[in-house]
């Protein structure tokens, strides 16, 4: 089964768009389709991938408002095996436009129906409101970073609530389609990392065992528009997002023979 992830955090600063796009090119470059899907107005991720806002006519907004087809939106990236579905500033209006309209919830899904990808990954914008909302409907597995500071958690049992109420009725079990991927992981700063693990002991099953950690060359990444791995490959970066996908692709493997 095509694999569709939603990257969810309505924290800011979290490490939603670097993993997105970190997270995409790790896929790809393991050999699998991968589409990410920017669907936040600050199109973080779009420009992470060195697209400017600008060079393109059509993004995600024109699909969720306009009924335009996704795939004339779709561009390719400097990385093989992985496009991209751009994001505008204009998708903040679409948001507001979106929200008093009938299966407001659902355009995003009805949209991804015939795409042949193995995976898309969906960037979402730092709240709960319809854009989140319709990711969380398309997907079937859910990725949400978690950036190991004091108030990473405040909020958190608002987003498992709406996960919860989205995804209310499905079959599959909580712990196989929601983990939570720890973040800007600091090793020296036991005492937060401690006091944040037990926060955390209620998910505890929903824990990634990779963790990602702190790395100024994912910063720097960024700045230079590109995915970590071509930018410093031999980085603790490049190795944290790089067992993230091993792992998750042993998730997909136990969940499909299960
Ligand atoms: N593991 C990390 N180590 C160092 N800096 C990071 C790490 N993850 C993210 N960042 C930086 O933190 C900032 C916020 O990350 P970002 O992915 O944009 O968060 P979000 O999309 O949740 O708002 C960015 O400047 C990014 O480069
Ligand atoms: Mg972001």
């Amino acid at each position: 089964m095509k694999k569709i992830i939603a990257v969810i955090n309505q924290k800011g600063g979290v490490g939603k768009t670097t993993t997105s796009i970190n997270f995409a090119a790790g896929l790809a470059r393991q050999g699998h389709r991968v589409l990410l899907i920017d669907l936040d107005p600050q199109a973080h991720s779009t420009i992470g991938l060195g697209i400017e806002p600008g060079t393109y006519k059509l993004a995600i907004h024109d699909v969720l408002i306009n009924k335009q087809k996704i795939g004339d939106t779709i561009l390719k990236t400097t990385v093989q095996n992985l496009d991209l579905v751009p994001s505008h500033i204009r998708l903040d209006r679409a948001e507001q436009q979106l929200t008093p309209e009938m299966f407001k919830e659902s355009r995003l899904n009805k949209a991804l129906q015939n795409l042949d990808y193995d995976f898309i990954v969906i960037d979402c914008r730092p709240t709960l409101g319809t854009l989140t909302i319709n990711a969380l409907y398309a997907s079937n597995f859910i990725l949400v970073p978690c950036e190991m500071s004091r108030y990473s958690l405040d909020g958190f049992a608002d987003l498992m609530e709406t996960v919860e109420h989205v995804k209310n009725g499905e079959e599959i079990a909580k712990e196989n389609f929601i983990r939570i991927l720890l973040t800007k992981v600091d090793t020296r700063k036991s005492v937060t990392n401690e006091w944040i693990l037990e926060q955390l002991e209620p998910y505890k099953n929903m824990l990634f065992n990779t963790k990602i950690r702190q790395n100024e060359a994912l910063n720097q990444a960024h700045i230079a528009m590109e995915p970590i791995f071509t930018f410093k490959s031999n980085s603790s970066g490049a190795e944290d997002y790089t067992q993230l996908t091993h792992e998750f692709l042993q998730l997909c493997h136990q969940s499909e023979t299960n």
